[in-house]
């Protein structure tokens, strides 16, 4: 149990894919001004040295934001999501790579709400002071933080059980990203049953679940089994660099979205072909498919 550390794949094709979409769903939700809450069941660190121990042993961040980082003429989601690495490297320098609650902090407006849940015991204890620093930061340039109510707060809590407790939020606007390890394989299932009973909840929210497109068949069923269980319009998108022989590592992941903005679809359908063939060197696949729960999906891939 916990031995997986996500500062080993910091920055990899897989985290290009969910942090890419992720912003997008973020910047969406700054188009109203009602105050929305973001929920991420499995927060991590929430930032990563990219020339620290994990990631220079790994290596993944060459399989992602490195290749990204000189990149030019990028299509308009792949800028967006370099604009924010880049807002975080200010020397022009790659080194720090944010994670997902980094990523959600630094978009959000003053009235919306961040709450994050980590179990592992380094991992919280890191993200914990990676926000103090963060915060510190922001007072001693200036910034004012909220008078009333925590802007963010971090729980070491199962995300699972901490997700039930925070549907419905007040301001009926949230993201939840549900990004595990799939270490466990009950995590397979475990998130199908939070975003059905979540949905029971709060069926307007917006929600974003991450997988490992392995060949095992519980990652090929998860896909599935969220169309089947999506109670509203679903965006379901793969990202493949293809190249390496399974059990060598991840090649493909893909992000399932339910409620997504009606303008993602188009513009992953440009930046896709992109990113397949920049990341996967001419090897490389994707998928974007949609749709809704009363009608067949329309699809679309390589
Ligand atoms: C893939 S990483 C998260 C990466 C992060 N969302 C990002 O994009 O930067 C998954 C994290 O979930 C944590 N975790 C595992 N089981 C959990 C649970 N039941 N509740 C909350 N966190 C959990 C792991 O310790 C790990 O740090």
């Amino acid at each position: 149990m916990f031995s997986y550390r996500h500062a080993f794949h910091a920055g990899n094709h897989a985290d290009v894919l969910k942090h890419m979409v992720l912003i997008q769903l973020l910047q969406h939700l700054n188009q109203k001004d009602t105050p929305y809450m973001v929920i991420d069941t499995h927060a991590g660190a929430g930032t990563y040295l990219l020339d620290g121990e994990y990631a220079t042993k790994s290596g993944e961040a060459d399989s992602g934001i490195g290749q990204l980082w000189e990149s030019q003429d990028t299509p308009e989601i792949v800028t967006d999501y370099l604009d924010q690495i880049r807002e975080l490297n200010p020397s022009g320098r790659l080194r720090h790579y944010p994670g997902s609650p980094f990523l959600a902090e630094h978009i959000m407006r003053e009235q919306d709400r961040l709450r994050l849940f980590e179990m592992h015991p380094t991992d919280v204890r890191q993200l914990q002071e990676n926000f103090r620093k963060l915060i510190s930061h922001k007072v001693a340039n200036g910034v004012e933080l909220p008078a009333r109510g925590k802007r963010v707060m971090i729980q070491r809590a199962d995300g699972y059980a901490g997700l039930k407790a925070l549907l419905p939020p007040p301001s009926r606007r949230a993201l939840v990203l549900i990004d595990p390890s799939y270490e466990d394989k009950d995590d397979y299932r475990k998130v199908r049953v939070a975003v059905d009973e979540a949905q029971k909840r709060f069926a307007t929210g917006t929600y974003a679940v991450w997988y490992p497109a392995l060949a095992r068949l519980e990652a090929q069923q998860l896909p599935e089994r969220l169309k089947r269980c999506a109670a509203s319009d679903w965006l379901h998108v793969v990202l493949s660099i293809g190249g390496y022989a399974e059990g060598q590592g991840l090649h493909s992941s893909g992000m399932f979205v339910i409620n997504p903005p009606w303008t993602l679809k188009a513009k992953l359908e440009q930046a896709l072909p992109w990113l397949a063939n920049l990341l996967g060197h001419g090897n490389g696949s994707f998928l974007v498919q949609s749709g809704t729960a009363a009608r067949a999906p329309k699809e679309r891939s390589a």
